[in-house]
């Protein structure tokens, strides 16, 4: 169902892969909302992913970019705020990536290269998107930022790895630029703490299967679908939600209150 909740809003889209990803539908969901876009992701995902099809079906333009490369984020900002024909109400940063994950390292094993590797693009990326959105004034007020992160920035998940200490990392940036977002220029930044979802991203880390159905079993409303964080995303977006901001917000079915459930529970009792 389509409210219209972002009809004239212009945005940027970062993270669309193929259509499990949860940028992918929250594109969707957003161009059915009645905002527009553009969309992006890195130059070497794009010639696997299928994003033209996306960029068709919500008539959108797309600006490859290397979330990790300045020169890359100021050509996407300057190009979004020329063609879609004014300043921005919204960014989805949806991008994360660990090179000890993807190459099985163990976490008391890094490679430190690909450490610092993984925290710049999963991490790092998302001050710099917003510094280049800052310094070009390219938010409207009343904007909203939004980044996607996981619970295993505040409690073990050990498979995880290096990526637990980059959601804590990439939820530090969302309240320490959220200040200066929204002293300076009345613009929210929030991240969303989704469920584990099967994408490219989430089948990355080991145990996946595992790790969903217990997500599952202790959620007392289930896991959150990538359609439910695209339709919180909306609401982000909105003016419904004006003076939300600095927030950490789960999307996860009551998970992260959790202590243990009955169906858990049931799986330990003779
Ligand atoms: N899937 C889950 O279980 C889950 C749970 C919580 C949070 N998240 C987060 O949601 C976000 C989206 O992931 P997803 O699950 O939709 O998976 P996905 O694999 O579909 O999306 C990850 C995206 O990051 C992009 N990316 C990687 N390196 C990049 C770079 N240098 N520059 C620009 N883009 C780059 C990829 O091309 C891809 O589009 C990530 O931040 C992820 O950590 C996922």
């Amino acid at each position: 169902m389509a409210y219209n909740l972002l009809k004239g809003k212009r945005g940027i889209i970062f993270g669309a892969l193929d259509e499990n990803s949860i940028a992918w539908k929250t594109a969707e969901r957003v161009h059915e909302e009645g905002g527009s876009f553009v969309l992006t992701n890195a130059p070497i995902a794009m010639r696997m992913g299928q994003i033209n099809a996306l960029a068709e079906k919500t008539n959108s333009m797309i600006v490859p970019a290397d979330a990790t490369n300045m020169e890359d984020l100021e050509n996407l900002v300057n190009q979004a705020v020329e063609h879609l024909g004014g300043k921005l109400d919204f960014v989805l940063h949806s991008i994360g990536m660990s090179v000890n994950v993807r190459k099985g390292k163990h976490y008391t094993d890094q490679n430190y290269d690909w450490t610092e590797k993984g925290w710049d693009v999963s991490a790092l990326s998302f001050h710099k998107t917003m510094q280049v959105l800052y310094k070009k004034d390219a938010m409207n007020e009343w904007g909203s930022i939004v980044a996607l992160t996981y619970m295993a920035a505040q409690r073990v998940f050990p498979d995880y790895n290096d990526m637990a200490d980059n959601k804590a990392y990439l939820e530090s940036i969302a309240r320490s630029f959220g200040y200066f977002f929204g002293k300076d220029k009345k613009v929210r930044v929030n991240t969303i703490s989704q469920s584990p979802t099967p994408t490219t991203a989430g089948q990355g880390v080991k145990g996946f299967d595992g790790f969903i159905a217990y997500a599952e079993k202790m959620s007392p409303l289930g896991n959150a679908t990538a359609l439910d964080c695209a339709n919180y995303t909306v609401s982000l977006f909105s003016d419904l939600t004006k003076r939300v901001t600095l927030q950490n917000l789960y999307n996860d079915g009551g998970f992260s209150n959790m202590g243990v459930s009955n169906e858990v529970m049931e799986a330990f009792m003779k």
